[in-house]
């Protein structure tokens, strides 16, 4: 009977039978958008082992489950990070009362029952354990269990393939790659992130059609993506990876995307960083509920004034954003981004905005920051409303928005309208 095979652009490799214990039982399906798959079909099929670079959530891991998946072959793990010893790896004595007995490690099970095995971030493994793996990965080769009383050697089964991972050579903490080991490896991917189709495409498989075509996941893979600009050109230390988006958005059906974003990712960075991408994150992300009324409502009464491109805040949208963010330059531009203009400054006397029965424009007035802050420290209703004026008609006429603070906004609309003779 001819063995069974599957296919990855005219390279086929057989079927395996399905009996290792280690065989991924699931995989979602993997994007190959860097014709991945083909070349590690090539690597099973001739015997040649690989090495994946790429940041952590390239989907190094994912390519290497699904086609262990699909060729029904074993896949065993080991992180070689953090002090995984020689003997994990090879095996070692252990004592009972009846005297001393062998147990396998992880690669000689792997290397007699011929699961495939991927060593993670191989870049930090110890000298002992880099010096068993040059061993095995010679062309005949093998391993001998030196500890073992008859000093066994095991050879590879036909089947038992090898696979390492690791970062970029330019990451922080770690060290650079043995050469030695490094020309033992065949064939070497680099593996880059997804491009934004291709990673919603990942998210429609993970997560479902409406999650992938929502606009939080559409953002928020634009963010990603400049996350990852900025690490590659030096300008940061972290990326938002494609794990980090599908965990995010698993979030975002329980809680508004920032709150998701801070759970799923930023949390685990350094406080600065932290601050910082969410600066950025507020900018991209969509707006909550509460802020996209708030920011309807304030473009319907801009238009109803027909103010010409200015815009007027009522304190319900301020707080609105407010309730986003406490930081001033954050507000601007959440609110530059949304509505399109400059604005006021808000701050100053904001715990008096609503005390006394008249109107007040409370706001210091800023002009549009290509020509500078100007604050109006003018204490009078006239003065501010003068100042109002005089933005609203000047060089950034269109450009403006201005704060009202008050509680009754048809009265203060009415006002407005008289103040800058709108019919
Ligand atoms: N090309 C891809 N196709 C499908 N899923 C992917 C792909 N790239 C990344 N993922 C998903 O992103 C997450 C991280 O991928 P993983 O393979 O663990 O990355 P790595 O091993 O490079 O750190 C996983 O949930 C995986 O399913
Ligand atoms: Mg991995």
């Amino acid at each position: 009977m001819k063995t069974k095979t599957v296919k990855y652009e005219k390279i086929e490799i057989p079927i395996g039978d399905g009996k290792s214990p280690y065989m991924p039982q699931k995989a979602s399906k993997f994007v190959d958008h860097g014709n991945i798959m083909k070349t590690l079909a090539i690597a099973v099929r001739d015997n040649l082992a690989v090495l994946l670079i790429g940041e952590s959530g390239t989907g190094k891991t994912s390519a290497i489950r699904f086609l262990a998946n699909q060729t029904k072959n074993g896949l065993r793990r080991v992180n070689l990070n953090g002090g995984t010893t020689a003997d994990e790896l090879v095996g070692r004595l252990l004592i009972n009362d009846k005297g001393t007995y062998w147990v396998d490690g992880i690669l000689t099970e792997a290397m007699r029952s011929g699961d495939w095995i991927v060593l993670d971030e191989i870049n930090a493994a110890l000298p002992e354990v880099l010096f068993v793996l040059q061993s095995i990965m010679d062309d005949d080769g093998y391993l001998v269990l030196n500890e073992k009383d008859d000093k066994e050697i095991v050879h590879r089964h036909k089947n038992f393939r090898i696979f390492a991972t690791c970062n970029p050579p330019e990451y922080a903490g770690t060290k650079e790659m043995n050469k030695a080991l490094l020309s033992r490896f065949a064939i070497c991917i680099n593996a880059e992130f997804p491009p934004a189709n291709k990673e919603l495409e990942i998210i429609e498989n993970h997560l479902g059609n409406a999650i992938a075509k929502s606009e939080m996941a559409i953002k928020l893979v634009g963010l990603a993506n400049e996350t990852r600009t900025a690490k590659e050109q030096g300008n940061s230390d972290y990326v938002i990876n494609t794990r980090d988006i599908l965990n995010t958005l698993r979030l975002t059906e329980f809680m508004n995307p920032m709150e998701a974003l801070g759970l799923a990712f930023s949390n685990k960075l350094e406080t600065a960083d932290n601050k910082a991408l969410k600066i950025i994150a507020k900018l991209h992300l969509p707006l909550t509920k509460t802020k996209a009324k708030a920011t309807r409502k304030a473009i319907k009464i801009a238009n109803d004034l027909k103010l010409d491109g200015n815009y007027i805040i009522d304190a319900d949208l301020q707080n609105t954003y407010l309730g986003l963010t406490k930081d001033d330059d954050v507000f601007k531009e959440m609110i530059e981004k949304d509505l399109g203009t400059i604005i006021t400054d808000y701050g100053t006397n904001r715990e008096n905005a609503v005390k006394g029965d008249e109107i007040k424009i409370e706001a210091t007035y800023y002009e549009n920051a290509e020509n500078g802050a100007i604050k109006n420290n003018s204490e009078t209703l006239g003065d501010r409303i003068a100042s109002a004026v005089k933005i609203v008609n000047g060089p950034n006429k269109g450009k403006n928005a201005i704060i009202l603070h008050h509680k009754d906004l048809d009265n203060s609309i009415e006002i407005i309208k008289n103040l800058f003779e709108i019919s």
